[in-house]
C-alpha cells in the first residue's frame, strides 16, 4: 500500500521503518520540511514530503504528532482526499507534561473524537497504547506464544479492518475495540495502556477500563503545555 505519515518522531519514525520493511511505500512528513528527513529517507527508502503531500500520498494516512499540535495542521488538510482513504490517529493527550488543557477532552469527549473533529475526518485509533521502542522491536509472527495485541477503535468497520491488517503485518494481534466513542478504554491511564498484553489480556483490560479521567491525566490550572517526551 501507499501510506502517508504525518509526524516523524518516535512513533512516526518507527512506523516509517517498520512499514517500509514489510513492503509498503511510505511518504513521511514533519513540521520542518522534507530536507530535515533526508537521513530517515535514506535509511528506509521512504519518500520525505510536505505535510500536504503526506495527506494525499496514501491509501492510509497516519497522523502521529503531539495532541495539541493537531490544531496547527492546515484546516483543509484532507479537503479533496477521497473518503476511502483511512486516517489513523496514534495520539495521546498529556495535559500536564506536554499538551496543556484541551477543554473538550477535559469535558469528556474521547481524545480521538477530538482529533477527528479537528481534522474534519473520521479516524481509526491505533498504536497509541504501545511504546515506540516496543512497536519497533516486539513484533512477532502470527500465532507466536504471547504475541502482543493492540486495540483498534473506529466507527467504520472497513477502515478498521484495514488498520487491523496493518497491525498484524507489523507483528501484533489486533483487537477490535469498538467505535471511536468507546476509545476511552485505551487512552492513557487505562489498564491496556503500555501494558503489552496478548489478545485475551487486551480484551479483559478494555472491559475493565473506567471512563473517569484520573487526576494524573487531567489538566491543572497551570497546564500550558511544554515539550518533554512522554509516551
Ligand atoms: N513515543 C511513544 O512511545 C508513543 C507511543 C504511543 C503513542 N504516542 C503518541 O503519538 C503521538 C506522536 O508521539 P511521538 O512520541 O512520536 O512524538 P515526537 O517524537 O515528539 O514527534 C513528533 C513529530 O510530530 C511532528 N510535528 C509536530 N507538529 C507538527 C505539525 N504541525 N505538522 C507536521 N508535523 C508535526 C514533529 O516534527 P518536527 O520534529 O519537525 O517538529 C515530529 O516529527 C503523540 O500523541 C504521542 O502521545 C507516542
Amino acid at each position: 500500500m501507499k501510506i502517508g505519515i504525518i509526524g516523524a518522531g518516535q512513533i512516526g519514525g518507527t512506523l516509517t521503518r517498520r512499514l517500509t520493511k514489510v513492503g509498503h511505500e511510505v511518504f513521511v512528513a514533519n513540521s520542518r520540511g522534507p530536507a530535515s528527513l533526508a537521513d530517515l529517507a535514506r535509511e528506509t527508502g521512504a519518500q520525505a514530503v510536505s505535510v500536504r503531500e503526506a495527506a494525499r500520498g496514501g491509501e492510509v494516512v497516519v497522523v502521529t504528532i503531539p495532541e495539541a499540535k493537531i490544531r496547527d495542521l492546515p484546516r483543509d488538510l484532507f479537503a479533496g482526499v477521497p473518503d476511502e482513504v483511512v486516517v489513523i490517529d496514534t495520539g495521546n493527550y498529556y495535559p500536564r507534561e506536554r499538551d496543556g488543557r484541551i477543554g473538550e477532552i477535559e469535558a469528556g469527549i474521547t481524545e480521538s473524537r477530538w482529533v477527528a473533529n479537528q481534522l474534519g475526518r473520521p479516524v481509526v485509533k491505533a498504536f497509541n497504547n504501545i511504546y515506540a521502542q516496543h512497536l519497533l522491536e516486539r513484533g512477532r509472527p502470527g500465532g507466536s506464544q504471547g504475541r502482543i495485541a493492540l486495540p483498534v477503535a473506529g466507527d467504520d468497520q472497513h477502515a478498521k479492518e484495514t488498520v487491523m491488517r496493518l497491525v498484524n503485518e507489523l507483528g501484533f494481534d489486533a483487537v477490535d475495540a469498538g467505535g471511536l466513542d468507546e476509545s476511552w478504554r485505551q487512552q492513557p491511564g487505562t489498564p491496556v495502556y503500555t501494558a503489552d498484553f496478548d489478545a485475551d489480556g487486551v480484551r479483559r483490560a478494555l472491559a475493565q477500563a473506567s471512563k473517569e479521567r484520573t487526576p494524573k491525566w487531567q489538566a491543572t490550572e497551570n497546564s500550558t503545555g511544554s515539550f518533554t517526551h512522554p509516551a
